[in-house]
């Protein structure tokens, strides 16, 4: 088939797509590039808040048009949204014809043989357990992704993931360290260590290390750049911190979802730390770790939020200074216990704060970019701009980074001196590059 795969939601999704396309192209299947050139097209869907829901309704319905009008075309589902029941009356709604959930998605020949032979529509919603397929990394990858861990086994009570992705599963460590290696041998620059929570990794099992140990191994492995997301602040231990500043190549940059600055709302939301807690953390890494970039996910217009407690919140960025952060309003999920049992705030009360925030947020980012201006960062640039007058990268510390295109000949890991800054971009001029980097008529 002409098969094209569209993916929404974070970066696990991401492995996700990159592990089926692998699939379809070993099953004989042809990619194409534009929807409009597929007669499969494949949604992974992710359902953590309305929003993205609304995208992949917006499209199912557009799909459904053209197959009603007569286009030859197979329409599947699948990540977190196929996982739930919500997802599973869109799909009914819809026509869709295979729905694999995020631990089924290998059983997407299965899928394309059952409606092949006629069956109206194929699903597959059961938890893989198995996590030991080595997925060779897309030629010419610069940066690799590497799943740990999947799965979460906190109970956040605004959160559907734990429903969509199952109970937390780590990785055995021989099979990570071959993927890690199988990555080197192919020239990746940077790999990155997923799961929902990555600190949480091997706890539930005395023969695997723990997440600061398996990092050093990751490391020491030798692939120029080491990245993990995401965190969570419970395990969050000393020995982690340690790791990060002490191994090289461990990317400056920590992903520390902090959720709220309130120790009312925190508890509401289930969440196991408490606002000094996260402060201390912040305060060892500061400290230990050098140019450290900080990032957080927060929800701003969690249900009975007061004032005072979005005040906290404030407060809390004010005394992390973060460099980035995902900012969010309040999103009421379906069967989520902050849904079933407490009343949302009104609309506008949660976008008024939101905006507050993110101003606030961007006085901070931009203080923290324009401190980079007469340095250098170590920049990974993954792209030219076609139109634009740029290429772009991004630093050790995660900034988003752009020097002029024809400075570039390789992508690649790059010296920049930094010259401007806005709160969300650093601007320089290429200083030099790594031995590393991919001659340009290779890499595209
Ligand atoms: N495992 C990660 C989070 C994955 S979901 C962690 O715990 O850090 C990514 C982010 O989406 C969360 O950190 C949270 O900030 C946001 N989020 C999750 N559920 C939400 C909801 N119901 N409404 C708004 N934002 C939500
Ligand atoms: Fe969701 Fe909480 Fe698990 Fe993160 S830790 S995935 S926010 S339940
Ligand atoms: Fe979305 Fe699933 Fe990721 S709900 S954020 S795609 S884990």
């Amino acid at each position: 088939m002409r098969a094209h795969v569209i993916t929404y939601g974070c970066q696990m999704n991401e492995y996700d797509t990159h592990t089926i396309r692998s699939e379809l192209v070993a099953g004989g299947h042809h990619l194409v590039d534009h929807p409009d050139d597929a007669n499969l097209i494949l949604i992974n869907t992710c359902a953590v808040r309305g929003k993205p829901v609304e995208k992949v309704v917006s499209l199912l319905g557009e799909f459904r048009k053209a197959k009603r009008a007569g286009r030859d075309l197979t329409v599947g589902m699948m990540g977190c949204l196929a996982q739930l029941e919500e997802g599973q009356e869109i799909a009914r709604k819809f026509e869709v014809d295979v729905l694999l959930g995020p631990g089924a998605i290998t059983d997407v020949h299965d899928a394309l043989k059952a409606v092949d032979a006629g069956r109206e529509r194929y699903e597959s919603l059961r938890f893989k357990t198995d996590l030991d397929t080595l997925i060779p990394p897309a030629p010419d990858a610069l940066t690799g992704f590497l799943t740990i861990m999947r799965g979460c086994d906190h109970h956040c009570t605004y959160c559907i993931v734990p429903t969509t992705r199952g109970p937390e599963v780590s990785r055995p460590v021989d099979a990570i360290l071959a993927e890690a290696e199988a990555m080197r041998d192919a020239g990746v620059q940077e790999v990155v260590l997923l799961g929902q929570n990555v600190n949480s990794y091997g706890l539930k099992d005395d023969d695997l290390p723990s997440f600061a140990e398996l990092l050093r191994r990751v490391a020491q492995v030798g692939i120029p750049r080491v990245k993990f997301t995401t965190s969570h602040p419970m395990n969050f231990s000393s020995d982690v911190i340690d790791a990060i500043a002490e191994e090289p190549n461990v990317a400056n940059y920590i992903h520390l979802p902090v959720q709220s600055g309130s120790d009312r709302v925190l508890r509401r939301m289930a969440r196991e730390y408490r606002r000094e807690r996260y402060l201390d953390i912040v305060r060892e890494i500061r400290a230990k770790v050098d140019d450290v970039v900080l990032s957080t996910d927060v929800i701003v217009g969690f249900p009975g939020e007061t004032d005072e407690d979005f005040e906290a919140t404030l407060s809390l960025f004010e005394e992390v200074g973060y460099e980035h952060a995902y900012m969010f309003a309040y999103s009421a999920r379906p069967g989520t216990p902050s849904a079933e049992h407490f009343e949302d705030l009104p609309r506008e009360t949660k976008i008024a704060r939101l905006q507050r925030l993110i101003d606030l947020q961007k006085r901070y980012a931009f203080d923290a970019n324009r401190r980079w201006i007469g340095r250098r960062a170590r920049v990974l640039i993954r792209e030219i701009q076609r139109e634009g007058d740029y290429a772009m990268g991004h630093s050790d510390q995660n900034h988003t980074v752009l020097v002029p295109k024809d400075q570039v000949t390789r992508l690649g890991l790059h010296d920049v001196e930094v010259t401007q800054a806005t709160p969300h971009t650093l601007y320089g001029t290429v200083a030099g590059r790594d031995a590393t980097a991919i001659p340009l008529a290779v890499a595209s």
